[in-house]
C-alpha cells in the first residue's frame, strides 16, 4: 500500500469507498469539484498494488485553519493501521502548508474514529446537535492544533 496525492482520476475510487462507507455518500459531483480545486483542497488517497483504491482523505484548507472533510477507509483495509497512515500524512502537508489547527465533525457513536481523533491529538471544542441524518445523531466538533499534535512510535 502507498498514500499519494489524489488526482481526478481517483474519483471513481474514492466515490466506491464513500457508498462503501456512509449511508449518505458524497455525490460524485462533489468529489470532481473537490478534487479539481487544488488552491483550497488536499485529498490524499490510500493506493494498493494493484492500483485499486482503498481509502481517501481530504481536506480544505483556509488561511492557516484546516477541515477534515472526510477520512474513509474500504472494509477490508479497516483496523490495520492504514486510517492513522493517511490521517499522519494528510495532516502532516497541512502543517507543512502553514495551517495551525485543524478541526473536524464526527458523529458521537463512531468510536472507532474518535479513538483515532483523539490518539493523534484531537479534542471535543463543541456538540452540534442533530448534525447529521440517517439516523439522525449529534456531532462532536473537534480539533486540533499544530503544537497538540501527538506523534508516537511504537
Ligand atoms: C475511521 C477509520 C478511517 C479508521 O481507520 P482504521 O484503519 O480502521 O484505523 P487504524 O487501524 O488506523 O487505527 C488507528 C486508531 O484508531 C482507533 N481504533 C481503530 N480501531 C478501533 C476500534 N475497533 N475500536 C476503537 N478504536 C479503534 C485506535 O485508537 C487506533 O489506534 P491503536 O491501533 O494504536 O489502538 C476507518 O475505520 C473507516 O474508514 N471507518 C468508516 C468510515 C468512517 O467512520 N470515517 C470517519 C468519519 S468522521
Amino acid at each position: 500500500m502507498i498514500v499519494r496525492p489524489a488526482v481526478i482520476e481517483d474519483a471513481d475510487g474514492i466515490y466506491a469507498i464513500e457508498e462503501e462507507s456512509f449511508s449518505i455518500p458524497w455525490s460524485m459531483d462533489s468529489i470532481h469539484r473537490d478534487l479539481a480545486n487544488t488552491a483550497l483542497t488536499m485529498y490524499d488517497v490510500l493506493v494498493r498494488d494493484d492500483g485499486a483504491i482503498k481509502g481517501y482523505a481530504g481536506l480544505w484548507r483556509v488561511v492557516d485553519e484546516g477541515q477534515i472533510t472526510n477520512i474513509a477507509l474500504a472494509k477490508d483495509c479497516r483496523g490495520e493501521g492504514y486510517g492513522e497512515l493517511l490521517l499522519r500524512v494528510l495532516m502532516e502537508a497541512a502543517w507543512e502548508k502553514g495551517c495551525t489547527s485543524i478541526f473536524l465533525e464526527v458523529r458521537v457513536s463512531n468510536t472507532v474514529a474518535l479513538g483515532l481523533y483523539r490518539k493523534l491529538g484531537y479534542q471535543t471544542v463543541s456538540v452540534r446537535k442533530k448534525y447529521y441524518d440517517d439516523p439522525v445523531e449529534d456531532a462532536y466538533i473537534m480539533s486540533c492544533k499544530k503544537e497538540s499534535y501527538v506523534w508516537t512510535v511504537k
